[in-house]
C-alpha cells in the first residue's frame, strides 16, 4: 500500500493469528468489525472480544459477532489473550484506553483523532515510541482516506514529479449534521467528550490529506465557531484556515457542518505544470491540455460516501505490518501533527479553559 515508511521492529513474540478486540460498539465499530470479519475469513485475525460500558450495545455486538463482551478495556486486558485493540470510542476515551493497552503490550489501532487534548496526544506519542522500541508494540491511527484510490493517485503523481512542484492548494468540507446527530450522541457536541467539533470529528481527514499531499503545515490564521447550531452544541460547526506548508506554499481551507447537504469534499492542488482536483474522483489537468480521471473503486453509498472507502484497506495494511514486524506508517506523530493545527485554531477562537 501507499509509501510504507517502515523500519523493522525489535523481536517480540506474537501468536500466528493475532487476537483482536473492538472497543466501543457504536456507529463506526461496524466498519472495524466488518474488516476484522473479512480478515478472519482468510485466517489473518481472530475476534476475541467486544467492549462497551453500555450493556445494550455490548450485548448486541457480542451476539452478532459471536465474541465475549467486556464492560471496560481493563476487564478485557485482565482476562488476557488479546493482541490488538481497535478503539472506536468517544474521543476523550482514546488516550486512556490506548495507554492502558500499550502498557500491557497490546497493539492499538485508534480511530481519529489521536486524542481529545494536546497533552494526551503528547503522552500517547511518547508511550507509542517507547512501546515500539521496547517490544515492537504498535499504535496506528485510522486516517483511512489516505488509502482511497484517487488520493493514492494524487500522492503518486506529486511524487513522480511530472507535474512539477506544488504551488498552492485549497480544500472544502461542506457537510450537513443536524441537531439530531448531536442529540443521538451528546459527547459529539461537547469539549469534554470530543475536544472540538467539526474540525475534530469530520474535517480532520481533509486536513490530514492536505498535509500528507502538500507537506506539514503551520497555521497562518484561522477561526472556528458555531454558526448554525450554537444553541445545540458547545463546539464549532464551521471553521476557516490559511496554512503555510513546509515548502512555503499556502493553502486555504473552509469546512462546515451547516451546509444543506453532504457535498463531496473538494481538494485542489495547483502545481507548476498542472492541477489535481479531487471531488470523490480525481481529475488531473496537465499543462499540455490532457485531462485524466481516476475513479474511486466501487460506488460509495450512505455513510461510506463521506467516510471514504478505505477502512478495510487500512486495517488489512495494519495487520500486514504486525505480521511483518514493520512499523505502521500512520502513527501517533502523524495524528498529533493534525491535532496541533486544529488546537491552534481553537486557541485563536476560544478561551483556553474551553478547548484545552
Ligand atoms: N474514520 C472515520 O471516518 C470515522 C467515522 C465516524 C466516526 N469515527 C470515529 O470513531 C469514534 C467513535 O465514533 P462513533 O460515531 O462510532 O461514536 P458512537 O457514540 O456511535 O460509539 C461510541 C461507543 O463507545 C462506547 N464507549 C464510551 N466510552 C467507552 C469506553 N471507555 N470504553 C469502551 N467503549 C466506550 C459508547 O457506549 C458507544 O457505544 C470517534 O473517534 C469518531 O471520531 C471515525
Amino acid at each position: 500500500m501507499p509509501t510504507g515508511v517502515l523500519s523493522s521492529s525489535p523481536e517480540s513474540a506474537q501468536p500466528s493469528v493475532p487476537r483482536a478486540a473492538v472497543v466501543g460498539c457504536g456507529d463506526i465499530s461496524a466498519q472495524h468489525l466488518a474488516a476484522i470479519g473479512s480478515l478472519a475469513a482468510l485466517g489473518a485475525v481472530r475476534l476475541v472480544g467486544v467492549v462497551d460500558p453500555d450493556p445494550r450495545r455490548r450485548e448486541a455486538a457480542a451476539e452478532a459477532h459471536h465474541a465475549p463482551g467486556y464492560a471496560s478495556v481493563g476487564e478485557l486486558l485482565a482476562r488476557g489473550g488479546v493482541d490488538v485493540v481497535h478503539l472506536c470510542t468517544p474521543h476523550s476515551e482514546h488516550a486512556p484506553a490506548a495507554l492502558e493497552a500499550l502498557e500491557a503490550g497490546v497493539h492499538v489501532l485508534t480511530e481519529k483523532p489521536l486524542a481529545h487534548t494536546l497533552a494526551d496526544a503528547e503522552r500517547l506519542t511518547e508511550a507509542a515510541d517507547a512501546a515500539w522500541l521496547a517490544s515492537g508494540t504498535q499504535l496506528g491511527v485510522c486516517f483511512q482516506n489516505r488509502y482511497n484510490a484517487p488520493v493514492v493517485a494524487m500522492r503518486d503523481l506529486l511524487e513522480g514529479g511530472t507535474l512539477g512542484a506544488v504551488t498552492g492548494a485549497e480544500a472544502t468540507v461542506m457537510w450537513h449534521r443536524p441537531a439530531a446527530y448531536y442529540a443521538a450522541r451528546p459527547w459529539r457536541g461537547t469539549w469534554a467528550g470530543s475536544g472540538g467539533g467539526l474540525l475534530m470529528n469530520q474535517a480532520i481527514h481533509t486536513l490530514d490529506l492536505l498535509q500528507w499531499l502538500v507537506g506539514p503545515a503551520r497555521l497562518v490564521d484561522g477561526r472556528a465557531s458555531a454558526r448554525a447550531l450554537g444553541n445545540v452544541i458547545e463546539v464549532e460547526d464551521t471553521a476557516d484556515m490559511v496554512l503555510e506548508h513546509a515548502g512555503g506554499q499556502r493553502s486555504v481551507f473552509f469546512a462546515t457542518n451547516a451546509n444543506g447537504v453532504n457535498a463531496p469534499v473538494t481538494l485542489d492542488i495547483q502545481t507548476e505544470a498542472g492541477e489535481l482536483s479531487l471531488r470523490g474522483a480525481l481529475t488531473v489537468r496537465h499543462g499540455d491540455g490532457r485531462v485524466e480521471v481516476v475513479e474511486e473503486a466501487g460506488v460509495l453509498v450512505g455513510e461510506r460516501s463521506y467516510w471514504g472507502a478505505s477502512h478495510q484497506l487500512l486495517i488489512a495494511d495494519f495487520y500486514r505490518c504486525l505480521r511483518a514486524r514493520e512499523r505502521f506508517w500512520i502513527g501517533a506523530e502523524e495524528g498529533a501533527q493534525t491535532l496541533r493545527l486544529i488546537k491552534d485554531v481553537y486557541a485563536r477562537s476560544y478561551a483556553p479553559d474551553m478547548w484545552r
